[in-house]
């Protein structure tokens, strides 16, 4: 009951040329093809408009890795969700890991850009997910409770169609070292409890929730084989055209 979404978070790669010639191969490989689920692609903002003709929705969809958290005005090095939105973008990632470590951004400013983003039409791709230590010490559902706790009953405009969670925990993310299909399952059905504790129990059940960390086109069927897990928020593995499309298949074949 509900659609895959396999994203590929370019992270800082890919100019608009090298952007341009990774999304229009990914595109030419799915033309035609109904697909059962969505396809995105989150390409750095400078490469957005060159991907933006590749990935025009037919069936592949273009979205943004961060955003500004004002409307417009005096805020150097800022791109607001409306400028995002007409440059073609619908979905945007918001509380990447990255951005925890590197920005320090925290709860407040992840409330921000989210409620903008869906004012503005948009859809939100929040990441959570507990670092290594947390997990040697058994913290992870507390650290995944408390990350949804302090940002999804604070949304405005919250729902499961504008808002896709993406459970990515930080020890598998460019480590090359995934979650088992049953630990990714575990937190899944976890999350999955949270939200119903937070939003309520039909939400819960139709908010996708997906899996982000070493995701490759040979574990993809097995992880999203998972009851509640609707797919995948991708790193590396977006970066070439067959192993991005090897995991759009594995999405279809388990998901489909
Ligand atoms: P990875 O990154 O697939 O390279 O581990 C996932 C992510 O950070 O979204």
């Amino acid at each position: 009951m509900r659609r895959y979404l396999v994203a590929g978070n370019w992270k800082m790669n890919l100019g608009p040329a090298a952007g341009l010639e990774l999304a229009a191969g990914v595109a030419a490989r799915l033309r035609g093809r109904v697909l059962r689920g969505d396809a995105l692609v989150c390409p750095p903002y400078v490469t957005i408009p060159a991907v933006a003709a590749a990935a025009d929705g037919n069936p592949l969809l273009l979205g943004a890795q961060n955003c500004g958290d004002q409307d417009g005005g005096a805020f150097t090095g800022e791109v607001s969700p409306a400028m995002l939105k007409e440059a073609g973008v619908q979905y945007v990632i918001i509380a990447h890991s990255e951005r925890r470590q590197y920005q320090r951004e925290d709860d407040d400013l992840f409330v921000r850009k989210i409620n903008l983003l869906h004012a503005c039409g948009l859809k939100a791709i929040f990441c959570y997910g507990e670092l290594l230590g947390e997990r040697k010490a058994g913290r992870e559902r507390e650290i995944v409770n408390a990350q949804l706790e302090g940002v999804l009953p604070r949304l405005q405009y919250v729902d499961p169609y504008n808002t896709v969670l993406a459970y990515e925990p930080v020890w598998a993310i460019g480590t090359g070292e995934t979650a088992s299909p049953a630990q990714a399952q575990e937190m899944h059905a976890w999350s999955r409890q949270v939200v119903a504790r937070l939003l309520g129990e039909s939400p819960a059940s139709h908010m996708r929730i997906l899996y982000g960390g070493s995701c490759k086109a040979s574990n993809a069927h097995e992880l999203f084989s998972q009851p509640d897990v609707d797919g995948g928020l991708i790193g590396g593995a977006s970066l070439k055209v067959d192993d991005f499309v090897g995991i759009i298949d594995g999405a279809e074949a388990a998901l489909g």
